[in-house]
C-alpha cells in the first residue's frame, strides 16, 4: 500500500516538507558519533562541528535543541571494522543518548550505510571474486536499519546507492511493525570529490578503488532522475540530491517526476569551501552560507541538510 501518512505523522515532519516559508524547521543537522573516544575532536574544516564521544553527543544536542534544531542526521562511527555481521550496538547507544538528551520533539534520522563499518570503507560488500555481493549488502543494511528503528530512530536514511535498498528496507521495516517510520533516501547521490572532510570524520574512505561502481556519474542526468524515481517507486518518503549545489538543476525535475519532497545535502566539501574562503578573508562565512541556503531553496529544495543548521539564528535565517 502506498503510504502518504509517514510524513504527516508529526508536526516536525509536516514542517520539514511544508512548501511555504523557510526556516530552521527545514534544516537538518548532521552529527558524528564516534565510539573510539580518542577520535573525538573538532572537525577543523567544518566550523562548529566535531566528532563526538557519547558523552559529548548528549551535551551537543542539548545545546542544538536550545539553538532551535529539530532534525538531526546521525552518523554512527563504530570502533570495530568488520567484514559482515556488523554490530549495531554503538549506534543503538548513540540513538538512545540522542533521544534522552534531545527530547521527544527532536527528529532523529540515522544514516544507514556500511562504509563506516567495513574494513574496505566501501558502501557495499564484495564476494571472493571481488564482485559486489548485493544480497548480502541488502541483508546487512536491513539488519542495521531494524536495530536503529528498534533503538528509537525516527527515520532511516540510506546513503549507499545500491540497487534495491529502499524496497528491501521498506519491506523489512513494515514486517517489523515500523510501517510509519519514514525513509529519507539519498536518492540522487553522485560520485563526487566533495566528500573529503566527511570521510575523514566518519572513517569511511574507500581503501581500494572508488565509489563509481554504485554512486552516480556526474555526466548522466538520465541516470540521476531514474535513481530518484526508482527510490520513490520503492517507497522512499523523502528524496535528496547530493552534493546539493552541483545538483541544483535536478531538484525541481525530481520533485515534478515523483511528487515527493526533495531535499539537498550541502556536503562537507561544499561547506568547507565556504570556510576556506572566509579564512582567507575572501568571504563573510555567515553571509555566504545563507546565500547557498537561499539558492538551494530557490532551486526547489524542500529541506536542506547542512553542517550549519545549528547556527541558523546567527547566520540570520529567521530574519528573512
Ligand atoms: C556514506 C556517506 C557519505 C556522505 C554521507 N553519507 C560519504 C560517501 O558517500 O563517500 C557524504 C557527506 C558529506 O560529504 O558531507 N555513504
Amino acid at each position: 500500500m502506498k503510504r502518504l501518512q509517514r510524513t504527516k505523522s508529526r508536526a516536525a515532519l509536516r514542517d520539514l516538507v511544508a512548501e511555504i516559508g523557510f526556516s530552521q524547521s527545514q534544516l537538518i543537522q548532521p552529527l558524528f558519533a564516534v565510539e573510539d573516544a580518542a577520535e573525538a575532536r573538532p572537525v577543523d574544516t567544518l566550523p562548529g562541528n566535531a566528532t563526538l564521544s557519547l558523552a559529548q553527543l548528549g551535551t551537543q544536542v542539548e545545546r542544538d535543541v536550545e539553538a532551535g534544531v529539530r532534525h538531526f542526521l546521525l552518523f554512527p562511527v563504530p570502533r570495530q571494522k568488520d567484514e559482515r555481521n556488523f554490530d549495531p550496538s554503538f549506534a543503538a547507544a548513540a540513538i538512545g543518548e540522542l533521544r534522552r538528551r534531545a527530547g521527544r520533539e527532536a527528529v532523529i534520522w540515522v544514516d544507514t550505510c556500511l562504509c563506516s563499518h567495513t574494513h574496505t570503507g566501501h558502501c557495499a560488500l564484495f564476494g571472493a571474486d571481488a564482485r559486489q555481493d548485493l544480497p548480502a549488502t541488502l541483508a546487512e543494511l536491513n539488519r542495521l536499519a531494524l536495530a536503529y528503528a528498534g533503538a528509537g530512530s525516527d527515520g532511516i536514511s540510506p546513503s549507499d546507492m545500491n540497487d534495491g535498498r529502499v524496497a528491501s528496507l521498506r519491506a523489512a521495516l513494515d514486517a517489523a511493525g515500523f510501517d510509519l517510520t519514514p525513509i529519507m533516501s539519498y536518492s540522487s547521490k553522485f560520485a563526487s570529490n566533495f566528500y573529503g572532510p566527511f570521510r575523514q570524520a566518519a572513517q569511511s574512505s574507500p581503501q581500494f578503488g572508488d565509489r563509481r561502481g554504485y554512486q552516480l556519474d556526474v555526466r548522466s542526468r538520465r541516470d540521476a532522475l531514474a535513481a530518484s524515481v526508482r527510490c520513490a517507486e520503492e517507497g522512499a518518503d523523502l528524496l535528496m540530491v547530493k552534493p546539493g549545489m552541483s545538483s541544483i538543476d535536478l531538484i525541481a525535475p525530481i520533485a515534478e517526476a515523483t511528487g515527493r519532497p526533495v531535499g539537498a545535502y550541502q556536503v562537507s566539501g561544499e561547506y568547507a569551501s565556504l570556510a576556506f574562503l572566509a579564512r582567507e578573508g575572501l568571504a563573510d562565512f555567515d553571509a555566504a552560507l545563507l546565500e547557498t541556503w537561499f539558492v538551494l531553496r530557490r532551486a526547489g529544495a524542500s529541506f536542506i541538510i547542512t553542517y550549519g543548521a545549528r547556527d541558523a539564528r546567527r547566520v540570520g535565517l529567521a530574519a528573512h
